[in-house]
């Protein structure tokens, strides 16, 4: 897998976080109404490196995302004008759990209809910020805006506008994909839920397995069923924790592929990411988190000048294990959608 090399002097691993649970202060339909729990999957760190180390900035072989489609997201298109006024702005937010200072005075600002990656390693407080950009949690200072409301005195504003798909699933493993999406669709009051589930549906692959129970579905059905129940009632604002942690390359790929069209739908979409290729092909911008800081923001290429040239070497391309991966499994998506459990 390539990597964005970046000064991120001391990213050493971290206890690994508590999540806290969601499933008591859900406020609003549009946020997933059970939190299942899910052992999280073990994910890679950032390397720590010094900034002299690091710019092995040659573009290493990556899978090639198509191009997005312009199926069926018309609910995105009709909210166009909405989106059109979104964005994320983030200015000296600060938030301790007790003598722990996660965020030191946090700031940041995603435009409308980009896709904005937030990177950091285990423990640095990506999830903290997500939650509290959802209103699942409270700063203790500085202010945040989400669609031009602040998500602390527009609470429900803000509420109307986002949707989440929290770092780990809240599928019922109960009920069918076609369960979840409905029940989501009912709780959030939409018009033409059977319609929406069966567009949604259609739209992450899941047609075919939409009548059976969740908890056959692979990691990558399950990650795109949750996905997509976040998008029922077509929100302006997508906050993904991690969506791809845990997916073989090729379900990763899939789910890229389906953030791009969201984007290119309108929607403004915050992502956090262990994984820095992700960052790489998906992000205009992207921001490290660490130490409860923003130390770097910016667009890749306006990141890599913030290295030393990078030295040329002539070396013999290998393929990478992520592309073997792919060669050898190469199977398409009928096949994933209705068999692979
Ligand atoms: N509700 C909470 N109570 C106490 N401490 C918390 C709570 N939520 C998070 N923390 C702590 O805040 C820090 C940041 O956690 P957070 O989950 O935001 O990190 P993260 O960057 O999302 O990490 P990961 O990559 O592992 O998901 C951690 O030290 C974590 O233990
Ligand atoms: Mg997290």
């Amino acid at each position: 897998m390539s990597s964005l090399k970046m000064a991120t002097p001391t990213l050493a691993s971290q206890t690994p976080p508590q999540t806290p649970p969601l499933t008591s202060s859900l406020p609003t339909p549009l946020i997933a109404p059970t939190l299942a729990s899910q052992s999280p999957s073990p994910t890679p760190t950032l390397a720590s490196q010094s900034p002299s180390q690091a710019p092995s900035l040659a573009a290493s072989p990556t899978p090639s995302l198509a191009s997005p489609t312009s199926s069926s997201w018309h609910f995105y298109q009709s909210q166009q004008s909405v989106a059109d006024k979104c964005a994320i702005k983030v200015r000296g937010l600060k938030k301790a759990f007790a003598a722990n200072e996660v965020l030191k005075g946090v700031d940041f600002t995603v435009q409308r209809g980009t896709i904005f990656a937030l990177l950091g390693s285990n423990g640095a407080g990506k999830t903290t910020i997500v939650q509290i950009l959802s209103t699942l949690l409270k700063a203790d200072a500085g202010t945040v805006e989400v669609c031009g409301y602040n998500v602390k005195k527009q609470l429900r504003k803000v509420q109307e506008s986002i949707s989440l798909t929290g770092q780990f699933a809240a599928v019922d493993a109960i009920l069918t994909g076609r369960e979840n999406i409905m029940l989501m669709a009912n709780l959030r009051g939409v018009a033409n839920a059977r319609k929406i589930t069966a567009e949604l549906l259609e739209r992450f692959g899941l047609t075919q397995a939409a009548d059976r129970r969740a908890s056959t579905y692979s990691g990558g059905m399950m990650r795109r069923l949750d996905i997509a129940m976040s998008l029922v009632g077509a929100p302006n604002v997508i906050f993904l924790d991690e969506p791809t942690t845990g997916l073989d390359p090729e379900a990763r790929i899939e789910v890229w592929r389906t953030i791009k069209e969201l984007a290119s739908g309108g929607a403004t979409i915050l992502l956090t990411t262990q994984y820095l290729e992700e960052a790489e092909q998906l992000a205009k911008q992207i921001a490290i988190l660490h130490e409860g800081t923003i130390i770097a923001n910016g667009t890749l290429d306006e990141l890599k000048q913030m290295f030393p040239p990078a030295k040329i070497e002539y070396v013999e391309k290998q393929p990478s294990l992520e592309e073997i991966f792919l060669a050898i499994t190469a199977k398409d998506n009928s096949a994933k959608d209705g068999g692979a459990a």
